[in-house]
């Protein structure tokens, strides 16, 4: 027998959802789970060490604890691959602005949007922007995500731009969600440099990216971002940036076609981006171009459904094409604030129209790669950080099919337990489940 830390048994379904050849699931292959009924897991020293089929683990491990899934599935730690969770102020009166009939690109252009953010987040101490974030990132853990990419952009000069990834830094430091920093300076024009943003630009080229490059910062964010649109960056100024950006060692990634059309998303072909982010207006031809690079798309459902518009990513048209779709939150107080995977994973079925299977891998494995964790988390396979989530569904199809309510058991990150049962016993599906088991297991054999 070996001796492993933790067992998870009888899972009902367990998802382990496999990198393919090494990268991210593309095309026609998204969505393939490795699904495993009555499916188990050995934990040790915080990494998976098998992954099968109770019976077989059974006989091979003996574990100093182990958790009963039964009735349970067993999914891969959510991964959230872009978000802007780190903030502070309100932003609640511009919703009713926009619901009222003023757009997005409006309201900022009248100095409010990203500027009204970035006002308060300038005025708050390091103190304060880590205690106003905290809980949001306690709700995305709630909700299953273990891994989440954290941009900066609402400092929008150097000092406060560090001040933000100090936050991030000791936001790491404080809670279990494993955070991807990314630098994203070029975010909006701040008010400053309104009539020059060429200036700015400058101060971004030669002050910040040099300052914040992972080659000479222990803060180090892994990537740089930029957001290509009308009324923020040119394609010329995002090009210049990037260009910088990929020579002082960051991984790029870039807000493209999420209103207007600029070319961002061929940009991101041409300069090896990581990710090419919202992708909605995107025309077929670069949705073709991203298709055949090992560029992600990174679609935001959540966006375009908390703008109240109807248009939304041409995820069919690239995976028709052969390439890698990820999803993410873009949790921020403007367009989204929502720190929850499971929605976005619901939207996504009804709006990219994607199976669960497929919205699941874009959630877990695909964005995993997305931030360039893709070795370390977003499957269930031997070698990786023990990052699970167990839902309290039989059924890993009710991710996508249910919306509004929080699908969670229990969250482990790197072999800990941090969310148990967070749920009230007495909204557990699964209480019953002696009663309805012989019931549920013909609706999942039937599947
Ligand atoms: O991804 N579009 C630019 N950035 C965010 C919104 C940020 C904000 O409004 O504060 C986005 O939607
Ligand atoms: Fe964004």
């Amino acid at each position: 027998m070996t001796s492993a830390d933790l067992l998870i048994a009888h899972a009902s379904q367990l998802c382990a959802i496999p990198a393919s050849n090494g990268g991210p699931q593309r095309g026609a292959r998204l969505g393939d789970l490795g699904l495993i009924k009555d499916g188990a897991l050995a934990v040790q020293a915080g990494h998976i060490v098998a992954v099968g089929p109770t019976a077989e683990l059974r006989a091979q491990f003996s574990a100093a604890r182990e958790i009963d899934a039964t009735g349970r599935a067993v999914i891969p730690g959510l991964v959230d691959p872009h978000t802007h969770v780190v903030w502070a102020g309100d932003r609640s009166g511009e919703f009713e602005m926009r619901v009222a009939g003023k757009t997005y690109m409006e309201i900022m252009a009248a100095g409010g949007g990203i500027m009204s953010t970035v006002r308060a987040t300038r005025a708050a101490s390091l103190d304060e922007l880590v205690a106003q974030t905290q809980p949001r990132l306690a709700r995305m853990l709630a909700h299953g995500t273990t891994t989440a990419e954290a941009k900066t952009g609402y400092g929008l000069e150097t000092a406060a731009e560090l001040k933000m990834l100090e936050a991030i830094h000791r936001l790491q430091a404080e809670q279990p969600v494993e955070l991807v920093p990314t630098f994203l300076g070029a975010h909006a024009v701040p008010a400053e440099y309104k009539d020059r943003p060429d200036a700015y630009v400058d101060l971004l080229v030669n002050e910040m990216l040099p300052t914040f490059s992972p080659l000479t910062t222990h803060h180090s964010p892994l990537f740089c971002d930029v957001f290509c649109e009308d009324g923020a960056f040119t394609l010329e100024q995002t090009r210049r940036i990037l260009t910088r950006a990929k020579e002082l060692g960051f991984g790029l990634k870039i807000h493209v076609d999420e209103f207007k059309p600029l070319g961002g998303s061929r940009l991101g072909v041409e300069l090896g981006a990581t990710s090419v982010d919202h992708f909605v207006t995107t025309p077929p031809d670069e949705v073709k171009a991203v298709a055949e690079s090992d560029v992600i798309a990174v679609s935001l459902p959540g966006t375009p459904f908390g703008l109240g518009h109807t248009a939304y990513s041409p995820a069919r048209l690239l995976l028709e094409h052969g390439g890698a779709l990820a999803l993410a939150t873009d949790c921020n107080p403007g367009t989204c604030w929502c720190e929850s995977m499971q929605f976005v994973i619901a939207l996504a079925c009804r709006t990219l129209r994607l199976t669960p299977a497929q919205a699941l891998a874009a959630a877990t494995i695909n964005a995993a790669f997305a931030v360039g964790r893709g070795d370390t988390v977003g499957s269930l396979q031997v070698g990786k950080q023990a990052d699970i989530v167990i839902l309290d569904v039989p059924d890993y199809r009710h991710l996508g099919y249910r919306f509004g309510t929080n699908l969670v058991y229990t969250v482990i990150k790197r072999g800990q337990v941090v969310v148990d049962s967070c749920q009230e016993p007495a909204l557990s599906e699964t209480k019953g489940l002696n009663l309805r088991k012989s019931k549920l297991e013909a609706s999942y054999e039937s599947a």
